[in-house]
């Protein structure tokens, strides 16, 4: 019905940051703070999706009727999203740290005596979640939308990441300074598809959720009638 346009299928979204391990006790993260990624889960699953919810550590609770697991490191999000599979849509709206530390230290760092030398830490490259699951050749969710912070030419540079990043949808969002989008409730979306970009006006990130939704639906709307 008109209040379930997304009734029969299966969203999968990533949110939040994720926590790369140094050792035991500490790690690298990001400010990430999940607001967009909880949102868009909640307006999918209220749009009538089965909504799987995998995230980061994050200080929001659970949105309701939506499956949610929770992660702390890159490759662990990527190993529950390819279990949250298949999947008709996924929306990759996490701030996944690009390098995780390359040895995890399996006991807590010690602070070297007085003049010692302080540590250093090398880094791995973390695998790209919204790549590899647009790039998939068997299972591939029919939509794959990920998200690019931008601080310049906005447009332009979130057209070059689809291609890059083998997505249908980006959603972009001005993150220069002063904009406040980074932890603050408001996003100026850019949405970059196939046949080019919509601008959409200054909006809250529920309503940038609730608009995407609605967006979806008359994507497989138009698709299957
Ligand atoms: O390359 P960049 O980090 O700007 O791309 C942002 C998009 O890619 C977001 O949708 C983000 O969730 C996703 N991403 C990912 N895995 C990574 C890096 C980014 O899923 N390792």
């Amino acid at each position: 019905g008109k209040g379930a346009p997304l009734a029969g299928l299966r969203a999968l979204v990533t949110s939040g940051p994720t926590y790369e391990a140094i050792d035991p006790v500490r790690f690298i993260g990001n400010r990430s703070s999940g607001k967009q990624g909880h949102a868009i889960a909640t307006a999918l699953a209220r749009a009538g999706a089965a909504v799987t919810l995998v995230c980061g550590p994050v200080a929001l609770p659970d949105p309701a009727g939506v499956k949610v697991v929770r992660i702390e490191s890159a490759r662990e999000m990527l190993a529950a999203c390819e279990s949250a599979l298949p999947a008709d849509i996924a929306v990759f709206a996490a701030a996944v740290a690009d390098w995780r530390v390359a040895q995890e230290a399996p006991q807590k760092i010690k602070k070297p005596a007085e003049g010692g030398a302080a540590p250093t830490l090398s880094f791995a490259e973390n695998p790209d979640i919204l790549a590899s699951i647009a790039g998939l050749k068997q299972g591939r969710p029919a939509l794959v939308i990920g998200f690019a912070a931008e601080t310049e030419k906005v447009a332009e540079h979130a057209a070059a990441k689809r291609a890059r990043k083998g997505c249908d949808w980006i959603l972009a969002n001005d993150v220069s300074a002063g904009t406040g989008t980074f932890g603050g409730d408001a996003n100026t979306i850019h949405l970059v598809t196939e046949n080019g970009t919509e601008d959409w006006p200054r909006l809250t990130k529920q309503q940038v959720a609730e608009r995407l939704a609605a967006r979806i639906g008359d994507h497989f709307g138009k698709k299957t009638t």
